[in-house]
């Protein structure tokens, strides 16, 4: 489509809004009068009993308006856990909600005052006694109490077909191994952050959501309130990654503090509370048992996945899910298993299920290349499937052989040393390192609203976010080239819950069925202008929502990760030189945007491998490391300008009317087991237990001397 403006690599049309500091987060917000401030009291155990909340100091302290806990919180619709129901993020969030306590960094009281640092220096005063039980911290010892969920994310929570076992015990080449993540929390630049302020009875929320839709109905049920009454607003959001997918105890409080106080409340989390009050990804341990026989081919892939889930709201990390479409091998095994602990909630963190297990997966993947003595991809070569390997339906699009073809020649993969620890650059052992990615494909039901006035300028409304993504110029860009205007003439207004219900930003379905939508109701509007109706009143709105494409084709989107390292052969450390990531998402709608978020993915999947950590205390159930000081992810410093995402001309008519696949996620899954596999390139040490810091380096190089002086 050569004359078409999607696909053209604009830039965003909210961008000037973002740099000149027009754009208003939650947290930016006027209201109409200046807000009070409420800073949250989070526990300090892991499991107990709240026994007695002393709040005479605060209630003197200066400034002090309001301190509330479940000592005085109003009624609120009671809390059900949904384990993995449709609704999970739209149900009722009952804030301090009795003497319970389920994890450490639990929200147990608010202080509001007149400013954010009264707030927070009569928050210091609050003195909490709590009744201590011990509690289940450690996902390796909790493995006793696992327990099959009923659903995972998305999908079944078992497959199993043929004997994995038998086919085990005869192959020419296997890899049995196990392969550990640990907990990551997502921590966007943005706080999470709510004001709320009433007008009569009527409640609105500023707050930063991914999905406005399920935010509404979350607030007005939690409540009680119809949901008329009620209006969320989320216009810009800087970085959700899945931590903003629910709302959390700032939007409810907010709400219930601004009536009693009859005033806008603003609450804003801080950094170290985004670690304990917002969700984070789970850790997970992974089993993963390949085998092979002399040709190279598959004849079983078993991969077993272990995660925690809060023994207060079970989530089931999909991890091992996207390996049922990877490989063809006749003999298969999926299972998921969820651990309870007594720790903050997880939920989905930026390609949930896929970025872990593909970290697994496709580092077993290379240790079997090696061990049948093939190149890694001329493995996966051999083993790609013509159908889905599990469901049996064909594949919508699946270009996963030219990602990894065109990779090897664009990246230079024939410099690779077939045996690790050959290429030198004076101390550093240099290693290059691949892996394949996969991501389902998701599309749901989204409506949009369109006008034109009579000096043909368009409006846009729906309820969709731009989590910084560019939602705002993919719909401009999609409006315009079905209107035939330029993007110019077309304003977007995203993230009211006023607009036109949507499935909002998340699980990388927003681009694909919001652009559906808003085109089928272009073109209803498009059809109105050719048949003569007057600008000035010319308005259409509809919904579009996917059909049997979903089950009777399998639809992923696809890439292949290459990666040069260096490993100081005398300190363990580990730097990235370069990286290149070549995928197949269908037709892409906005060249930069999209090749934004692939790097963005790819960047995080090195921090996956190399860097981040959250550590919990297992004494206390405590997120340690829980500031950006501690926490670890990749600076600038740590990533080359020699990092490059292409994209493969394609569309895919069976995900969307526009041909478009999900980008969001996609660069992540498999991006850090390409860094893994470089790394064991370099210097031959094999880290199966992330992220692959330089300690683990140093204890491999010591016994490989150890070895050798033998
Ligand atoms: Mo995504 S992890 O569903 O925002």
């Amino acid at each position: 489509m050569p004359d078409s403006i999607i696909g053209q690599p604009l830039d965003r049309i909210d961008g000037k809004a973002k740099v000149t500091g027009r754009a208003r987060y939650a947290a930016d917000v006027p209201a109409s009068m200046p807000p009070a401030h409420g800073v949250l009291v989070t526990s300090t155990i892991g499991r107990g009993e709240i026994t007695r909340i002393e709040a005479d100091d605060a209630e003197r302290s200066p400034g002090i308006l309001l301190i509330m806990s479940h000592e005085n919180v109003p009624a609120q619709a009671p809390f059900k856990p949904s384990g993995l129901g449709g609704s999970r993020h739209a149900r009722a969030k009952p804030q301090f909600n009795g003497t319970r306590v389920h994890y450490y960094g639990e929200p147990v009281a608010l202080v509001v005052a007149e400013t954010f640092e009264q707030a927070t220096a009569a928050a210091r005063l609050v003195r909490v006694s709590y009744r201590t039980e011990s509690g289940s911290y450690d996902l390796a010892e909790g493995r006793r109490l696992a327990y099959p969920p009923e659903h995972i994310v998305v999908g079944k929570t078992d497959s199993r077909i043929g004997d994995v076992d038998r086919a085990l015990a005869s192959s020419a080449a296997k890899v049995d191994a196990t392969y550990t993540t640990p907990y990551q929390s997502h921590n966007p630049m943005e706080l999470v952050a709510s004001l709320a302020e009433w007008s009569g009875d009527k409640l609105t929320v500023h707050c930063a959501t991914q999905l406005v839709n399920s935010a509404h109905r979350s607030i007005a049920s939690t409540l009680r309130l119809p949901l008329e009454k009620v209006e969320v607003v989320s216009e810009y959001i800087g970085g959700g990654f899945g931590g903003k997918l629910p709302i959390y105890g700032d939007a409810i409080l907010a709400a219930i503090a601004a009536k009693q106080l009859n005033r806008p409340v603003k609450i804003v989390l801080t950094r170290q509370q985004m670690f304990s009050v917002t969700t984070h990804r789970a850790a997970t341990i992974q089993r993963i048992r390949l085998a092979a026989g002399e040709d190279g081919k598959l004849s079983a892939v078993a991969h077993e996945a272990w995660t925690q889930s809060a023994r207060m709201d079970e989530f089931a990390e999909g991890v091992a899910a996207s390996t049922r479409a990877m490989y063809a091998a006749p003999n298969r095994l999926t299972t998921h298993r969820v651990v309870p602990l007594d720790l903050p909630v997880s939920d989905s963190m930026r390609a949930p299920g896929d970025a872990v297990g593909q970290l697994a997966l496709e580092q077993a993947m290379d240790e079997l290349a090696e061990k049948l003595d093939l190149d890694p991809i001329e493995l996966r070569l051999r083993n790609e499937p013509d159908r889905d390997p599990e469901t049996h339906v064909p594949f919508s699009t699946r270009a996963l052989v030219p990602c990894l073809t065109q990779g090897a020649e664009q990246f230079g993969w024939n410099r690779r040393s077939k045996i690790p620890g050959r290429l030198k650059d004076s101390h550093w052992l240099v290693g290059l390192g691949m892996a394949a990615a996969i991501r389902p494909n998701y599309r749901q039901p989204a409506h949009a609203r369109v006008r034109m006035d009579a000096n043909k300028h368009v409006t846009v409304e729906m309820d969709m976010t731009d989590i910084g993504t560019g939602s705002y110029t993919i719909l401009a860009q999609v409006a315009a080239d079905t209107l035939q205007v330029p993007v110019e003439a077309v304003s977007v207004n995203l993230g009211h819950s006023t607009y036109p219900e949507t499935p909002g930003s998340g699980g990388s379905f927003g681009a694909a069925s919001c652009t559906s939508a808003l085109y089928d109701v272009c073109v209803a509007l498009k059809k109105k202008i050719d048949a003569g109706e007057s600008p000035g009143n010319l308005q259409a709105e509809g919904q579009s929502e996917p059909g049997s494409e979903y089950e009777n084709f399998s639809q992923y989107s696809y890439g292949a990760h290459f990666a040069e390292v260096a490993v100081d052969s005398v300190t363990g450390e580990i730097r990235l030189r370069r990286m290149l990531g070549i995928f197949d998402a269908g037709r892409i709608l906005n060249a930069k945007t999209a090749r934004s978020q692939l790097i963005g993915g790819m960047l995080w999947g090195v921090s996956s491998a190399l860097h981040e950590n959250a550590v919990v205390d297992v004494r206390s159930g405590a997120f340690v490391n829980h500031d950006l000081a501690g926490y670890h992810v990749p600076v600038h410093a740590d990533v080359p300008t020699a990092v490059d995402a292409v994209m493969l001309a394609g569309f895919d008519d069976k995900s969307s009317p526009l041909g478009s696949k999900g980008v969001g996620e996609l660069g992540i899954c498999g991006a850090g087991a390409a860094i893994a596999n470089a790394v064991y390139n370099a210097c031959g040490v094999r880290v199966r237990d992330y992220p692959i810091t330089p300690d683990k380096i140093l204890g491999g190089l010591m016994q490989q001397n150890v070895a050798q002086q033998r």
